[in-house]
């Protein structure tokens, strides 16, 4: 099949390759979580292989009780990270996260428009509603999904407010007449809603390279309506081809409701990738990598992303759709509780088989274990049949997947046609192709 799309292709700075035992390995870099420079390399390699962006996942709670054996979720400040990376770089997209459940709007408004100008137009907002952390704000218990979502809703639309509020055109600049900027054209947004209150107009103007792009991760039914009205793209944990041409489609249609073009988001998977020379040294990295993972904390898993214990059934014990708990019982993310919902549905798994998913051992995301060829031939299946835009990429097991990506499978992308070989922008509205 011939086409002139083109994939979009993120990497992501979350260090997949360190999870479970991964950071144990000599060359995984452990040592420098906390270092920018370490980062910096990565971008490095990512914007030489052209890709449009990096992307920086973020939360904002330690768990303690995992320290013991991983780095856990620990991590600097994304939006001070990426700044550092922005003066190392010169045309990769550089998408931070802010949570829109903690922070405050007009903050959130001023660090992603204060790194739009310091990148030069290539920042990215994700947007998330945190799934944990509301100790840290004294917002305990944590909001339901449906609530995060409708001050999520709220507070995106302050910020693009406050960005239109201080416009880029309004900068005159004249010294001969003395005027700096039209201050007719720079307004207040006098905001007042069900959370917030804010009176604007922001203090840092608009960058002339336009609006910044915005992402968003979370696929409930709240989840879609949100990322359908607003998103740019979209960071999907889509576990098999039929859930991401599902999801594909149904953002589509609702952001042709919203009024857009079913174009204008694009379903970006996160690919877990574990590669080596063959299939068998890779299956063995996938396995290492999830050894560690006891029954007891499978189980666990299962109990918090379901809400269901399965610790008592027996290993060979089909689940089915009827002893799956109340649809609307409150979880922690409806994304990955109706991920399993919908597994069970389909194929009404054991209970051992549901214990090694990788929804269950650590990832909702797609996972792909075999040679550069493997990765190669699903990724242009996935594309074609739509269950895909692009891709974020997760190296997982050891750097050596990550050495592949760039040193193979990018390459073998480009020859096919489904990725560029130069940069022909230099924002990320430009890769993105956002008009
Ligand atoms: C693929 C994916 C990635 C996410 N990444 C983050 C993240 O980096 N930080 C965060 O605080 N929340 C993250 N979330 C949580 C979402 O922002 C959201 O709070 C949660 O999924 C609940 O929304 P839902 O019910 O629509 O799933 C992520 C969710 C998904 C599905």
């Amino acid at each position: 099949m011939t086409t002139n799309r083109q994939l979009c292709i993120g990497l992501s700075l979350s260090t997949t390759w360190m999870k479970g035992n991964g950071w144990r390995h000599t060359d995984s870099g452990v040592e420098n979580l906390y270092s920018s420079d370490f980062y910096v390399q990565l971008a490095k390699m990512a914007e030489e292989a052209k890709l449009d962006f990096i992307f920086r996942p973020d939360t904002l709670f330690l768990n303690k009780e995992v320290l013991g054996n991983s780095p856990g979720f620990g991590s600097l400040d994304p939006t001070l990270l990426l700044t550092s990376i922005a003066r190392e770089t010169n045309r990769i997209g550089l998408v931070t996260t802010a949570s829109t459940t903690f922070n405050s709007p007009y903050t959130v408004a001023r660090q992603l428009q204060s790194l739009q100008w310091i990148s030069n137009g290539r920042a990215g907002w994700n947007i998330v509603t945190s799934i944990e952390g509301a100790g840290n704000f004294g917002d305990d218990p944590m909001p339901s999904s449906p609530e995060r979502y409708q001050k999520a809703s709220e507070f995106t639309d302050i910020v693009r407010k406050l960005w239109d509020s201080y416009p880029n055109e309004s900068l005159v600049i004249n010294r001969s007449t003395g005027q700096y900027a039209d201050k007719e054209m720079v307004s207040p947004i006098n905001h007042s809603g069900d959370f917030f209150s804010v009176e604007g107009p922001l203090n840092v103007p608009a960058h002339k390279s336009g609006t910044i792009p915005l992402f968003q991760a979370g696929a409930s039914e709240s989840g879609r309506n949100f990322a359908a009205s607003v998103a740019d793209a979209i960071f999907a944990a889509t576990p098999d081809m039929a859930s991401g041409i599902e999801l594909r489609d149904d953002l589509r249609r609702r952001a042709k409701k919203h009024g857009r073009h079913p174009s204008a988001i694009r379903v970006l998977p996160g690919l877990y990738f574990f590669l080596a020379n063959t299939r068998e040294e890779a299956l063995e990295l996938h396995r290492k990598a999830h050894a560690h993972l006891s029954q007891e904390h499978r189980y666990a898993s299962v109990k918090s992303i379901l809400g269901m214990d399965i610790s008592t059934l027996p290993l060979d014990q089909s689940i089915t759709v009827d002893m799956l708990p109340d649809q609307n019982q409150s979880v922690r993310s409806r994304t990955h509780a109706d991920l399993l919902r919908r597994l069970i549905t389909r194929q009404q798994p054991t209970v051992e088989e549901l214990l090694s998913r990788p929804e269950v051992v650590g990832s909702a995301h797609w996972v792909v274990v075999g040679t550069v060829e493997d990765a190669l031939n699903e990724i242009t299946e996935w594309f074609e049949t739509g269950a895909a835009d692009g891709f974020i990429a997760l190296p997982g097991g050891s750097k050596t997947s990550m050495e592949l990506f760039f040193s193979e499978l990018m390459p073998m992308l480009v020859e096919r046609g489904l990725f560029r070989s130069e940069y022909t922008g230099s924002t990320l509205r430009e890769h993105l192709g956002i008009t």
